[in-house]
């Protein structure tokens, strides 16, 4: 059965002659971002009246993201980077000597290290490991205990793809009093983001959410901000700033979120690339493009495999996600291959993913299982 893409690839741009399978490390620029920007640079020359208009596509950005993970606007706040989520917990919780973090032996580092000071100070780190490439939800539950203050998390796997069961680890997590805490970098655009279930839900933006460096949407729950001080303070944490305290420290209430976790602007031009980037994800659907990825994982892992590939994607269709991945000591070589023959894909640490996402199709499947199929 042929796959078609959800929307053409012609909407991006320098993809002509290209098979761009690599989303999971960087994805196309869209045309359309083209006038965004064009939009943006004639705002930016406008003064205080285009800066008013600038905040005013910020705040509808965030409503389109609390759409798109189905929780309330006003506790979404844009943060710079992914890292600088994850480090709003390692920073701001109350720890002691004897408290432990849980996450996986596969995590990316900005889940894995964020706690990395926190070490020097008697906070244990546990690793779970992974069972022939798997990283079994009961095996986190497992490693948690009285102790455990956060279980940290990539709802999608930057090295082999598998994608969480959030909902159980939620559960789990709440049971034992500790926080959920997920990055989302590899789910959030192509599968369904059930952000309202975590404590703290970050992404970055550039990769399937379709837009750039430089903002991270990041959900934080009631519960995680009860928990957490705030520990970075600037002119956007004043509730005002008034005139007569011009000259002295400002002695205001600070603002709750969202603005709690933006002290100072966030990086505007992006949050207006992400805006346009989420009128194209929502109005395809997010149950759509969850399918389709789904759909095309399967069918790269069905060929990868006819060609003797150890294939390191789960099976089940709902730990599926946009990635694919396959083991190999020559995954550098299989990526300038492929590169060679116009095929992007992503080929480091032992193993080569392939990403499909909107705008791929079964076309796309078959020309990178040709080309390996000829290496
Ligand atoms: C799971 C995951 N999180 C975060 C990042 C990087 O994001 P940031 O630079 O926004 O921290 C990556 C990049 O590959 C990633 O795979």
């Amino acid at each position: 059965m042929k796959i078609e893409p959800l929307i053409s690839p012609d909407a991006f741009v320098g993809l002509e002659g290209v098979t761009h399978l690599c989303t999971g490390g960087e994805a196309p620029w869209m045309k359309s971002h083209q006038s965004v920007y064009a939009d943006f640079a004639r705002l930016k020359s406008r003064g205080y009246e285009g800066r008013g208009e600038v905040a005013a596509r910020t705040e509808a950005c965030r409503k389109k993201v609390a759409r798109l993970w189905n929780v309330p606007a006003g506790r979404v706040a844009f943060m710079p980077s992914s890292a600088e989520g994850m480090n709003w917990l390692a920073r701001g919780l109350d720890w002691s000597a004897g408290d432990n973090i849980v996450t996986t032996s596969l995590e990316f580092p900005s889940v894995g290290y964020a706690w990395k000071s926190l070490e020097a100070e008697g906070v244990a780190v546990r690793r779970v490991p992974h069972c022939r490439w798997i990283v079994r939800e009961e095996d986190l539950l497992g490693a948690m205990d009285a102790r455990t203050r956060v279980l940290a998390v990539s709802q999608v796997s930057f090295y082999t793809g598998q994608c969480l069961d959030l909902q159980r680890l939620a559960e789990g997590a709440s049971r034992r009093g500790a926080l959920l805490a997920v990055d989302a970098t590899h789910g959030s655009g192509v599968v369904e983001v059930p952000a309202g279930v975590t404590d703290l839900c970050v992404s970055s933006s550039y990769k399937w959410m379709l837009a750039t460096h430089g903002v991270a949407p990041c959900y934080l729950s009631p519960r995680a901000e009860s928990r957490t001080a705030a520990t970075c303070f600037g002119w956007r944490n004043l509730v005002a700033w008034p005139r007569d305290q011009m000259e002295a420290l400002p002695d205001v209430p600070i603002r709750p979120m969202p603005e709690k976790m933006e002290p100072g602007n966030p990086s505007l031009v992006s949050i207006m690339f992400l805006s346009n980037a989420l009128d194209v994800l929502l109005s395809t659907g997010m149950d759509r493009i969850q399918e389709h990825a789904r759909q095309l994982s399967a069918r790269i892992a069905a060929g990868l495999e006819r060609l003797g590939y150890t294939v390191i994607t789960p099976g089940e269709s709902s730990a599926r996600s946009g990635n694919t991945c396959f083991l190999s000591a020559e995954a550098g070589k299989i990526h300038d291959h492929l590169r060679s023959r116009g095929i992007l894909v992503w080929g480091e640490l032992g193993r080569v993913r392939i990403s499909g996402h909107l705008y791929n199709g079964s076309r796309d499947v078959d020309r990178v299982l040709a080309a390996l199929a000829g290496s």
